[in-house]
């Protein structure tokens, strides 16, 4: 059975990448600092898969632990690299801690490699690399632009040392996975998103919203040359996005990757507006969202959605679920998160 090193593993997307890798039959070892997650997430993944992941509560920013955890874990045959900061906002406000965590881990990451052993790698990065695109739907070929906060620089720069350190030594392989914006949860509402404080994101702020946790919903601008006037994205199921992981991983491992390293674009290829989400939302939950049209928020782009055609093709991946199934999945894990508050 392969085993396999998933950094961030507690984390929202990362959690339901376990989940997945355990079901194809992989070994996981998950490494986390439980910065930005909880530890009862693997009580999670042990509810569903029936297999509690080994865990190390190490920082990736930490060069020894890791060093000691490659030591201690051996026979690692792929790395799935989750574990970094990823609030927009956030990095605008304390870029140093972004560019620090962001960057030190990964190249720790690279440096350790060849030192056990360890040649496939699995990087998460995100459409933010491509800013606001000229052409959409947007494909893998599109030019990177300009960074719009210090967490999209972290994800570009992060891109170009894994192709430079795999120019300098073809000892590498990796796949670059660019992420559309993930939402939703795992149908057993045992995992989901669990965002720390007040939410960034969209859809926990909206199921928060609808469950009486926040008052009000603030819609970021609806002045935009979009249909509706606010922000388009391209949203994607969680467990949709984690079985993308598996595919890259089998790829690596199977050296099916025609070139040490290949970029793919996850998304659904389908855009859908903030206030178009608002409204499924309360289509598919029965549940009215309180919201308030504000201004823009800084670094948001006005609209992004995928071409998933390579992936769908070379990745044998494709986005499956529909969006009322994705957001009747964070409305029924918000739903199981407030039982549990109550019980506790
Ligand atoms: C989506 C839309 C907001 C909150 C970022 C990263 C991406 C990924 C997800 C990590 C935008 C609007 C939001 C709110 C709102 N990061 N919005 N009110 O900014 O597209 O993507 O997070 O995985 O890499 O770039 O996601 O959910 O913050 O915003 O109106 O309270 O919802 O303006 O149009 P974003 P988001």
């Amino acid at each position: 059975m392969s085993k396999i090193l998933v950094t961030g593993g507690t984390g929202f997307i990362g959690s339901h990448t376990v989940v997945e890798l355990q079901n194809e039959g992989f070994e996981v070892v998950i490494v986390d600092n439980l910065s930005n997650s909880n530890i009862d997430v693997l009580n999670g993944i042990e509810k569903i898969t029936g297999i509690r992941p080994a865990f190390e509560n190490i920082d990736c920013v930490d060069y020894v632990s890791m060093d000691r955890m490659f030591e201690k874990h051996k026979d690692i045959q792929a790395i799935i690299h989750f574990a970094a900061n990823k609030a927009v906002g956030e990095s605008v406000e304390k870029p140093l801690l972004y560019y620090r965590n962001n960057l030190v881990s990964l190249i720790n990451l690279l440096q350790l490699m060849p030192i056990h052993k360890v040649k496939n790698f699995v990087f998460s990065s995100s459409c933010t690399v491509y800013g606001q695109p000229d052409i959409l739907p947007v494909t893998e070929d599109a030019p990177i632009k300009l960074a719009m906060s210090p967490y999209g620089n972290t994800k570009q720069i992060g891109e170009e040392i894994i192709h430079d350190t795999i120019h300098s030594n073809p000892f590498y392989r990796s796949i670059i996975l660019r992420y559309f914006n993930p939402i939703g949860a795992h149908a057993s509402a045992e995992i989901g998103e669990l965002p720390n404080g007040v939410p960034n994101n969209l859809l926990p702020f909206v199921t928060q919203t609808a469950i009486g946790l926040r008052k009000q919903l603030s819609v970021f601008g609806d002045d935009y040359n979009t249909p509706d006037g606010s922000c388009i994205r391209d949203y994607i199921h969680v467990v949709d996005l984690a079985k993308a992981h598996v595919l890259a991983v089998k790829r690596l491992l199977n050296e099916d990757a025609n070139t040490n390293v290949e970029t793919f674009n996850l998304g659904t290829g389908r855009g859908l507006s903030v206030l178009e989400i608002i409204e499924t939302f309360e289509k598919v939950s029965g549940v009215k969202v309180n919201y308030k049209i504000v201004g823009r928020r800084e670094g948001d782009i006005e609209k992004v959605w995928a071409d998933p055609t390579y992936a769908n093709e070379v990745l044998g991946w494709t986005a499956n679920e529909t969006v009322e199934e994705t957001l009747r999945s964070a409305w029924v894990w918000e739903q199981n998160l407030a039982k549990r508050s109550k019980s506790e």
